[in-house]
């Protein structure tokens, strides 16, 4: 098939990230210092682009963004490492999403999104590609009202499909109905894999998403690396934890590397080990593409799996 190696459709925007922030800042005018300030690529579908991008994969972008200076930043971040833009469109009127995250203490964070032009994003004839990945279901309600469709007509003209929900701000975790039916893979963590599910464990939460139509379900664990079940096989990967520096956009990377590696040919195993490599070195650099790896490197790292 002409075209890409891997579409990702969803969301894109600057991420500004504050380390140090205290648990509640102060209101009343109060000007607070913090540890440092970062201005990263954002979006989980533009995190995963760029991650995928990075490891030689031809990657492609569907997406929106404003006519400002935010949707300028995103461009030029998702350019300069190859990522095709052509299918972004610039809302004549909204603004760019953007997002405010303040690390606070214990490494959590606390994660503030305008939304801006995301909600009304509405993709129009999406590029051909091997494998098409939707990002950020919740925050893009018109793309998600369209998704089963969409992702159908890919299987159709041949493409496989995963979906990475990320969270949803509203609490409802519903799914457009047919949706998990198209979906060869979906890539949510263990909070959102059992919140979208209802389960109470993770073994449980890949059972119902098989159950309700999907090939392949994938839980990534944090720290605890990634669960997959597919015809009725449980396979894990798991490498020795990192002490992160910052955990913004391992999940994307993971999912950059885990489809990276099935686009190249890998198995379901490596491509669990070369997601968790990518998600393992994204956590040690600021934001979520600055720790990127290459190919090379996240297939090297991810040799290096520790058992359980
Ligand atoms: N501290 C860590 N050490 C090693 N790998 C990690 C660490 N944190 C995350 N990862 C890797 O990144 C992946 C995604 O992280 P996770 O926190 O599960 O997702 P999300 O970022 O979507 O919440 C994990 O499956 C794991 O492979
Ligand atoms: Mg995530």
């Amino acid at each position: 098939m002409s075209g890409f190696d891997l579409l990702v459709v969803g969301d894109t925007n600057p991420d500004v990230l504050l380390a140090g922030a205290p648990a509640v800042p102060p209101y009343g005018q109060a000007e607070t210092l913090v540890a440092s300030g970062t201005l990263a690529l954002g979006g989980s579908a533009a995190i995963v682009a760029h991650g995928a991008a990075r490891l030689g994969i031809s990657t492609a972008l569907a997406a929106q963004v404003g006519r400002d200076a935010a949707g300028d930043f995103v461009l030029d971040a998702l350019t300069s490492v190859g990522v095709d833009i052509a299918a972004v469109t610039r809302h004549p009127d909204l603004p760019t999403a953007l997002t405010v995250c303040l690390g606070g203490p214990d490494g959590d964070r606390a994660i503030l999104t305008a939304p801006g032009c995301l909600a009304g994003f509405d993709p129009a004839e999406l590029p051909r590609a091997r494998h098409v990945h939707a990002a950020s279901y919740f925050l893009q309600p018109s793309l998600a009202a369209r998704l089963p469709e969409l992702l159908r007509a890919a299987r159709a003209a041949g493409a496989t499909t995963s979906l990475d929900t990320n969270h949803d701000p509203s609490g409802l975790w519903q799914l457009a109905p047919g949706l998990l039916e198209v979906c060869d893979y979906v890539l949510p963590n263990e909070a959102e894999a059992l919140a979208l599910t209802g389960a109470a464990t993770v073994d449980e939460a890949l059972k119902s998403f098989a159950d309700r139509g999907v090939a392949t379900p994938v839980v990534k664990r944090g720290r605890h690396g990634a669960a997959a079940l597919q015809e009725g096989n449980t396979h894990t990967a798991r490498l020795a934890p990192l002490e992160p520096v910052d955990t913004v956009g391992a999940g994307d990377s993971f999912d950059a590397g885990f489809l990276a590696a099935l686009l190249n040919g890998e198995g379901l195993e490596q491509a669990l080990a070369v997601g968790c490599a990518c998600g393992a070195l994204s956590t040690q650099g600021l934001g979520g593409t600055a720790a990127q790896p290459t190919w090379d490197r996240a297939v090297a790292l991810s040799l290096s799996l520790s058992p359980g």
